[in-house]
């Protein structure tokens, strides 16, 4: 069985194959393109994957040594997303679907982001961290549905590092950037740490950060920032996983890739003695390759006639 997947959220339009035989996953081809302006403005990005949709799924192709008619299973992304740019994956998977005669799958991108993550990472039942732009969630899989057992909220820990990020005059995505400058930090500055239970809050972090800029060395300031906040992250990780007796714990999503939050992580896991996942930074980025995994994972993805094939940018991972 091959399953061609695209993803289409928010800055990236990607197109991955992967083939199951028995109870293995090959991936075939992994092609993407992201949009390199300014912000995730949702024209710009739909103009973007228009652009790139057709060469993106001829490159897979062309990766994987295939030709459309050797493709079982066309999915994409359904959710939760920006809506002008979820509608340019679709469009392709739908057209796919209906002019090649394939299956087509809906995938939510949270599920697809963990699944990846457990595959990976050879992980069976953790206790699943999926940190990215728009969430900050703590879940745990009972009778093949995620459970949400603590999240932000507000804004997700990526779009604080953003907004941070871009009050300090650096490029998106800014997250990167902060992470090497975590490490130069000196001094401790206190700010805001907002817990409660197992859920977390970031924008009277962000607030009283952003009021701090040319007040303090950003060195420092960065420093200070991220270590408030992938504090508040360990916390509420520590205090999941001792409600939920796991002994693994797996961050997925965009912001698992960094270094300053592994290293709070690893330490908060090694000390009370369960073991930290997490996939190689490639995988934690938007792919197309998680789409298709997740298609081929039997419970993971929902087969759909085109006419009921809408996106939904709300999606929640319990869906
Ligand atoms: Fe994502």
């Amino acid at each position: 069985m091959i399953c061609l997947g695209i993803e289409s959220t928010a800055h990236t339009f990607a197109v991955g194959i992967v083939e199951k035989k028995g109870k293995k996953y090959k991936i075939l081809a992994d092609v993407r393109d992201s949009y390199s302006g300014v912000g995730l403005v949702p024209s710009e990005l739909a103009e973007h994957h228009f652009d790139v949709a057709a060469e993106v799924v001829k490159k897979a192709l062309r990766e994987a040594n295939l030709e459309i008619k050797e493709i079982d299973r066309v999915a994409f992304a359904r959710g939760p997303g920006i809506g002008h740019a979820l509608r340019v994956g679709a469009i392709v998977a739908r057209s796919l679907a209906y002019f090649k005669e394939k299956d087509l799958f809906g995938v939510n991108h949270c599920i697809a982001h963990i699944e990846i993550g457990k595959h990976l990472c050879k992980v069976q039942s953790p206790l699943v961290l999926y940190i990215s732009g728009g969430n900050t969630q703590l879940l745990v899989e009972k009778k093949g549905h995620y459970k949400i057992i603590g999240e932000t909220l507000d804004i997700g820990i990526g779009n604080f590092l953003d907004s941070f990020g871009r009050k300090l005059g650096l490029e998106f995505p800014a997250g990167p950037k902060l992470d090497k400058l975590y490490f130069r930090g000196k001094k401790l500055i206190e700010l805001p740490y907002t817990v409660k239970g197992m859920d977390l809050a970031f924008s009277g972090l962000l607030t009283a950060t952003i009021a701090k800029i040319n007040k303090e060395k950003n060195r420092d300031l960065i420093y200070s920032a991220l270590h408030t906040a992938f504090s508040m992250i360990a916390e509420v990780s520590e205090r999941a996983l001792a409600y939920t007796n796991k002994k693994e714990l797996l961050a997925v999503g965009g912001v698992a890739s960094s270094k300053a939050l592994t290293k709070i992580l690893r330490t908060m896991c090694k000390e009370r003695g369960a073991e930290y996942f997490v996939p190689e930074p490639r995988y934690c980025t938007d792919n197309g390759v998680m789409i298709a995994l997740a298609a081929l994972i039997d419970g993971k993805a929902k087969r759909l006639k085109i006419e009921e094939s809408n996106v939904i940018q709300k999606m929640r991972t319990e869906e």
